[in-house]
């Protein structure tokens, strides 16, 4: 007989890193619950899985909304009954700007993705996994969350916060068959940059994010090979890890 499929629930699937590693999770006979507030884009990526022949649903919503958030969760249940991999990606960056010029609403905006969207994501998802006993956790964090970033202080911070919700719950939850890790990508070609670039044009703050030292920013493939590999249980001895995939910018 063979094995049950595993199933994967991927916030900000619609797009850069959620897609492509969705694809991915589907090509390695995972089945997908495809999560983004843009239900157009989210609903291509899943023709995109079923043209790879595989399965998966799409489910609109804000992860910043706890109802949503609540949604999300219930409908993996319901047409899949557990979660076994949380890619916990979803996030907004902020428009370049210093500190004391940024607006309070940029401020509001970006830790309601960022920062709520992720503690409300795993609050939900965490229930699930307890009482499977088992799961995988991985967060979207940046290296803006391992080290300061000009420009972006409010996003740096919302980043940081994504490490530190990493560790505590992975510190709280380990023991009990769950792995929590966290991602953190430098930069990579996703519609997200394209907008940043665009604005670092417009405003002239220029985070250092813009020099990894490989010489150029990575692919989504490149970050989704690595979330897939947490994702597995080659991993099984990584939990409270910050996975750090720049380039070298940090280096
Ligand atoms: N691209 C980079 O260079 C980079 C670097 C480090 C970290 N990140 C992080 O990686 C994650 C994915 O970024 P990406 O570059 O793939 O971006 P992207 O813009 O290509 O994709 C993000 C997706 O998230 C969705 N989304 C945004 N807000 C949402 C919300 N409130 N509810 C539901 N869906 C929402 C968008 O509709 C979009 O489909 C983000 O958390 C981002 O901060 C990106």
């Amino acid at each position: 007989m063979s094995e049950a499929a595993q199933i994967a629930v991927v916030t900000g699937a619609g797009s850069g890193m959620g897609r492509v590693t969705s694809i991915k999770l589907a090509k390695e006979g995972k089945k997908l619950v495809l999560v983004d507030f843009n239900a157009p884009a989210a609903e291509e990526t899943l023709n995109l899985i079923k043209q790879e022949h595989g399965e998966g649903i799409v489910v609109q919503a804000d992860v910043s909304k706890n109802a949503d958030v609540e949604r999300y969760v219930q409908a993996a249940l319901d047409t899949y009954g557990r979660i076994d991999i949380f890619f916990n990606n979803a996030g907004v960056i902020s428009k370049p700007n210093l500190l004391a010029d940024t607006p309070e609403e940029e401020f509001d905006r970006v830790i309601a993705v960022n920062f709520k969207g992720v503690f409300l994501g795993m609050k939900h998802v965490l229930k699930v996994m307890e009482e499977q006993g088992s799961g995988v956790i991985i967060n979207t964090a940046s290296t803006a969350g391992v080290k300061p970033e000009h420009s972006v202080s409010v996003y740096s911070a919302s980043k940081h916060a994504v490490v530190s919700l990493t560790k505590s719950a992975a510190m709280e939850y380990s023991s009990k068959g769950i792995r929590i890790v966290a991602v953190c990508p430098g930069g990579v070609q996703t519609n997200l940059v394209a907008g940043f670039q665009k604005s670092i044009e417009e405003t002239g703050h220029v985070p250092e994010i813009q020099y990894p030292r490989i010489g150029r920013m990575a692919e989504a493939e490149e970050i989704a090979n690595v979330v897939a590999f947490l994702a597995s249980p080659e991993a099984s001895y990584m939990t409270g890890s910050i996975v750090v995939v720049d380039g070298g910018l940090t280096a």
